[in-house]
């Protein structure tokens, strides 16, 4: 049987608001068709950054949300994205995890998590 190796790269979207430096993510996952493949997101800001948002950019196209994560509310999907797909944990202000379920050869490309202080999303939103 033929084994597809699919790459997740990984990086922290930098925002005007912050300079992304203390921010940190999962580098890189290399799983194949079928596996789960889960990523970690965890920053030093403290607990007045409790939102998280999860974006992925496929080869050819725009960076896209997947969900908006915090610690006190049910995770935000947007429409064209599923809890059963894209399962997130979001312990507590500091970390979280973006799970993509059952991978594709469709799901590679590269996922971002950026950490945000409030919802003032409109200039990551582009
Ligand atoms: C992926 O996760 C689901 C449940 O969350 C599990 O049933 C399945 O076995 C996992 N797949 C692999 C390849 O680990």
């Amino acid at each position: 049987m033929l084994k597809c190796s699919l790459v997740l790269s990984f990086a922290v979207l930098h925002t005007d608001l912050t300079d992304g430096s203390d921010v940190t993510q999962t580098p890189k996952l290399w799983k194949n068709e079928g596996e789960n493949g889960t990523i970690d997101c965890s920053h030093t800001k403290g607990v007045d950054y409790p939102q998280m948002y999860w974006y992925r950019q496929l080869p050819g196209e725009g960076l896209k949300q997947i969900v908006l994560t915090t610690s006190y509310n049910k995770p935000d999907y947007q429409p064209d994205f599923s809890k059963e797909k894209f399962p997130v944990t979001k312990p507590d202000a500091a970390s979280g995890t973006l799970t993509v379920k059952d991978l594709v050869a469709e799901d590679k490309g590269l996922y971002f998590c950026a950490v945000s202080k409030h919802s003032d999303t409109d200039s990551l939103n582009r």
